[in-house]
């Protein structure tokens, strides 16, 4: 399978995508940027991957999307730390094949304005005694997409929203791994909004 990685920061998503799935399950064939200067670009071409930019407000910006994913047979796209909303013309070209990595247990803390270290602020903020992250199916909505996996971190009395964002990128990169792998060997079956796994 083909996959685009879509970013806007560090990548360190990307970076366990490419470490444990690139040439073994699959092949990332594209990383996409919505920012110039992420980190995650470097790690894209660290390895020889096409890694481009492309800033979301531009005009045209679906169909050239969407022309780069065709040329390059793109299968299927992981949103992994990329902070814009994808467009529903983009999310119809591609039904039931592009996944993003939530990190809290959605559908706490999730939204347009739930993001990076925010997320944990308003988790530790709450008070809540696990959190966790989520990768789901994308739909024309922020973080409401189908869920695929979840796995759960202790939230300690202790804990800042630092120490948390920690605990859960960990387990982000795990379940990632784990539902890319899955999307490559076609065992994710999506019906309606429930997802089995095979
Ligand atoms: C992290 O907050 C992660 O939880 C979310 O996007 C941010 C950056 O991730 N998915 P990455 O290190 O750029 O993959």
């Amino acid at each position: 399978k083909k996959i685009a990685v879509f970013i806007s920061g560090g990548g360190s998503n990307l970076q366990v995508l490419i470490d444990e799935i690139h040439q073994k399950y699959g092949e990332i064939v594209l990383v996409l940027s919505s920012n110039s200067n992420a980190h995650g670009l470097m790690r894209g071409k660290n390895n020889e991957i096409k890694s481009i930019v492309f800033d979301s407000k531009e005009s045209d910006f679906d169909e050239k999307v969407i022309a780069i994913l065709e040329e390059n047979h793109v299968d299927f796209i992981v949103l992994a730390g990329y902070l814009k909303i994808i467009s529903s013309k983009l999310v119809n070209k591609y039904p039931g094949k592009i996944i993003n990595i939530h990190p809290s247990l959605i559908p706490s803390f999730c939204g347009a304005n739930h993001y990076g270290l925010k997320v944990h602020e308003k988790a530790i903020e709450y008070g809540v005694k696990i959190s966790g992250a989520t990768v789901h199916f994308v739909d024309e909505g922020a973080d409401t997409g189908p869920i695929i996996m979840q796995k759960t971190v202790s939230v300690d009395y202790e804990d800042t929203a630092e120490t948390l964002q920690k605990k859960v990128l960990d387990i982000e990169h795990y379940i990632l791994c784990v539902s890319v792998k899955k999307m490559c060997e076609d065992k994710l079956i999506l019906k309606g909004r429930k997802v089995k796994v095979l």
